[in-house]
């Protein structure tokens, strides 16, 4: 990637994603309604595969299930990547999986925290949430066009920082650490860890990247509580099928369940 220098916290995100085989294009916004929404766009107009758009500011954030996402400035790394990656449209999930796995490695080089995922793709610090993952997928037929994949990591923001309706579920790494966190390092370490999982997922088709998410989850084996279009149940999470889908054992039956809102039920609610 060859580009016209910048200076400040953009110029040291250049230097730093010029290291990366598949980052090939920086879109850096100061401040954007949604670096997803951006990506889409440029996917859409046919922008090549490891274009990055990464943003100080989101001012329309936009989370699953409709959600928005907190991001202010100078606080986080608020990015979307446009990935082609050669797989079937029914294994991209496995792209998102390897980010969650990347944000964990992260979180462990950059601020000493041992982070675990919450499925489908939560990244948590002791049952709080430091990262959302968004990934919106375009395909036609059997063949997957592009992925643009969102990653909301919360870097350095204070506890009173999160909007209150969610602050007992949110942290950042500074204040899962208690010390501030370089944003730049922080990138670096994603990308570096991401780069590894997706190249041996396009080698394995999926088995280490199944492997390592799921030594990180920290709702396989646990009683949980299900959101769902159809109401809200108790279960517990046994494992996860080749799709993706969460599997759940109910009532000595075990069913497949492909969206929902999943909830850990604490020692003692079981
Ligand atoms: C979630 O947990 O609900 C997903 C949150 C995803 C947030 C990221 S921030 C960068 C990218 N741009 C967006 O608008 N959303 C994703």
């Amino acid at each position: 990637m060859t580009a016209v220098p910048m200076a400040g916290f953009p110029g040291q995100v250049q230097a730093v994603v010029q290291r990366f085989r598949h980052v090939t294009r920086l879109h850096w916004q100061a401040r954007v309604p949604s670096t997803n929404s951006v990506a889409l766009d440029l996917a859409r107009s046919g922008a090549p595969h490891g274009t990055f758009v990464l943003a100080d500011r989101q001012e329309a954030g936009r989370g699953r299930h409709g959600r928005g996402w907190s991001s202010p400035p100078g606080v986080g790394l608020w990015m979307s990547w446009i990935l082609r990656p050669p797989l079937p449209p029914d294994r991209a999930y496995l792209v998102t999986w390897a980010a969650a796995v990347a944000v964990a490695e992260a979180a462990a080089r950059t601020a000493g925290l041992y982070a675990e995922i919450k499925w489908p793709n939560d990244v948590l610090v002791r049952g709080r949430k430091i990262c959302g993952l968004l990934a919106e997928v375009a395909s036609g037929g059997d063949a997957l066009d592009f992925i643009v994949l969102g990653v909301g990591l919360n870097v350095n923001q204070a506890e009173a920082d999160f909007p209150e309706a969610f602050r007992d579920r949110a942290a950042s790494l500074r204040s899962a650490s208690g010390h501030a966190v370089d944003r730049v390092l922080t990138l670096a370490a994603f990308l570096e860890a991401f780069e590894f999982e997706y190249d041996r997922l396009l080698r394995d088709g999926g088995e280490a990247v199944r492997r390592a998410w799921t030594e990180r989850s920290c709702v396989i084996g646990r009683p949980i509580t299900l959101r769902t279009g159809g109401g809200e149940f108790a279960a517990r999470a046994v494992g996860v099928d080749p799709d993706g889908a969460l599997l759940v054992e109910r009532d000595g039956t075990v069913e497949a369940i492909h969206s929902a809102e999943v909830e850990l039920l604490r020692l003692g609610e079981a």
